[in-house]
């Protein structure tokens, strides 16, 4: 069985062989880009690269980026892919290789026994109803029957202003036995059955201040994989936080704790949120962030503060955010070195 960080090391060396620079991961405090508060995306270090301001080293990059998202803070733990802190694979094309190839290299990486080899049946796609090139490399080229290929809306992927595009999503079928039983039931389901694990997004637009888009002068490729949630499929876990990326910090915190994971739905929602918020405020602080009161201080605060309340709540009486710090810097010390500085 594969590892996380094995599954982290396989992508980059693929996209090495197809000839990217691989890049350490951006800080999480964005540079010169005061619309972000933190890095919440592969690409949102590389803006300036995908509008044209400035040169990147070179026209493909892999990286493996630390991620923050916040907005869905509430579902943490209560489901088993929301997250505040997550690592998010991703390949990039600057105004060099466009679908064609993100899309056959994505394939490859995740059908190919050498790589992830998770089995071709199981792989459902969506596209962006007007994106009949995305659709016919999808059939054609890849081979992948026409009902396993569902047209969507919503596949356009933007992030406030800046580089834009439709996209293109990979899903992995986990078995009815994992969905809703709704006859409706299918890929964009909320249900656990069809889990996104890769985002291919064709950015050829820059949206405006004023929300109107732009085409770019280049054609690029943005990508971004989970990797937690890749990990989940390739070790047979039900949940994110049951991966060897997560889980250790659960052992920690129960061993504390007056309650055992999978004792009550209560209680694993709340060593699950110790699990995340622990890697957030890890890597928040590894990067140069502080608690405050304003700005990303206080979202590392307000994380801070849940995870204490979380840990009251288990009949956790010590103090234990320390050791579970100490429990996240074993998983990623030869990762993120920048941990340990
Ligand atoms: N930027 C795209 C995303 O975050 C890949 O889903």
């Amino acid at each position: 069985m594969l590892t996380g960080k094995q599954i982290r090391e396989k992508y980059l060396r693929f996209f090495e062989s197809k000839q990217h620079l691989i890049l350490p991961s951006a800080s999480l405090i964005p540079e010169n880009d005061p619309s972000l508060l933190l890095i919440g995306a592969g690409m949102a270090p590389f803006k300036a690269f995908f509008t044209g301001k400035m040169q990147p080293p070179s026209p493909r990059i892999v990286t493996c980026q630390k991620c923050i998202r916040t907005g869905d803070i509430e579902n943490v733990g209560r489901t088993a892919r929301h997250h505040t802190f997550f690592e998010m694979l991703g390949n990039f094309s600057f105004g060099d290789y466009f679908k064609k190839e993100a899309i056959t290299w994505a394939w490859e990486f995740v059908t190919d026994p050498q790589w992830l080899g998770i089995p071709a049946e199981k792989m459902w796609v969506t596209v962006h109803p007007t994106d009949d090139e995305a659709f016919e490399i999808w059939h054609k080229v890849v081979g992948l029957p026409t009902e396993r290929i569902v047209k969507l809306e919503d596949n356009f992927w933007e992030i406030g202003q800046g580089p834009c595009g439709p996209d293109s999503e990979m899903f992995v079928d986990l078995g009815a036995e994992r969905g809703c039983g709704s006859p409706t039931c299918g890929v964009g389901c909320d249900c656990d059955r069809y889990l996104e694990i890769w985002n291919l997004v064709f950015t050829q637009f820059n949206k405006e201040e004023d929300g109107s888009y732009t085409p770019l002068a280049k054609k690029n490729i943005d990508t971004g994989a989970g990797l937690e949630r890749i990990t989940s499929v390739l070790q047979n876990k039900r949940s994110n936080f049951e991966t060897d990326l997560i889980f250790p910090i659960i052992e920690y915190a129960q061993n504390l704790a007056t309650v055992k994971y999978g004792d009550a739905e209560k209680s694993d929602v709340s060593l699950k949120v110790i699990a995340d918020h622990a890697r957030s405020m890890t890597v928040m602080i590894g990067d140069g962030v502080l608690p405050s009161n304003e700005g990303r201080g206080y979202v590392l605060r307000r994380i801070l503060r849940r995870a204490v309340r979380h840990g009251k709540l288990i009949g956790i009486k010590e103090l234990f955010l320390g050791g579970a710090v100490q429990t996240v810097f074993n998983i990623f010390q030869d990762v993120y070195p920048e941990i340990e500085e």
